[in-house]
């Protein structure tokens, strides 16, 4: 069963304060374009925000669609990729544009998503919830803190992923998965912060298991050395 009443206090939060990323639905657009969606969530594995959105704008000036890009040369792609690190990303993102040109566009559930070069567990999530509005439970970094404060979670990492996993599940909405999945984002990187979590600010704090633990900060627990 899903606990809606978290979902709504963070969906209500995030039609607030939602932050303004390129990538993002405009308000009152339909959904955003999966190109746009896989592209910026490829580009964000490994990368900051801050460092995406100039690659993120050169890019889609460049190639404003997957045809465009799947047509392009290889070395042009590496050569604009150039700053961002992890070049294997740049390299599945080549193959992955032309098999997505090829089949005539993005598959819109996780499992399709899934088959194609450099989508891990995370972004074939992210991309069926925020470009497809299916209902996915998306973890990422950020998110594994937010659960594991919101339920207290405190065996340590990596054995508890597949409890946070489970427990993000029983707040994932039908409606509205992906929106939920970037406010649970958000709140992660500026209020469920690792080192200082702004609790007074947080839009779960009556929810929240950590914050009456009275030691939010210590959640998720590290792996023994
Ligand atoms: N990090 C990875 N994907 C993101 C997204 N869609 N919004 C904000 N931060 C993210």
């Amino acid at each position: 069963t899903t606990d809606t009443s978290i979902s709504r206090a963070l969906l209500d939060w995030y039609d607030q304060h939602a932050r303004d990323l390129p990538w993002r639905a405009r308000p009152g657009a339909p959904a955003p374009d999966p190109y746009r969606v896989w592209l910026s969530e490829v580009m964000l594995q490994q990368t900051t925000v801050a460092a995406v959105k100039p690659y993120f704008a050169k890019f889609t000036e460049t190639w404003p669609t997957v045809e465009a890009l799947a047509a392009a040369e290889e070395a042009k792609i590496m050569a604009a990729w150039a700053g961002l690190g992890y070049y294997s990303r740049a390299r599945n993102l080549v193959k992955c544009a032309r098999e997505v040109a090829a089949r005539g566009g993005f598959p819109d559930k996780e499992a399709g998503l899934r088959e194609l070069p450099g989508l891990g567990a995370y972004t074939a999530a992210a991309i069926a919830a925020i470009a497809f509005g299916q209902r996915a439970v998306v973890v990422d970094a950020n998110v594994e803190r937010v659960v594991a404060r919101l339920f207290a979670i405190d065996e340590p990492l990596p054995a508890t992923r597949k409890t946070i996993r489970a427990a993000a599940d029983t707040i994932t909405p039908d409606e509205r998965a992906g929106d939920f999945a970037q406010a649970m984002m958000d709140l992660g990187s500026s209020i469920c912060t690792a080192r200082d979590p702004k609790c007074l600010l947080c839009p779960l704090s009556d929810a929240c298991e950590g914050r009456r633990s009275g030691d939010p900060a210590r959640l998720p627990v590290k792996p023994p050395k």
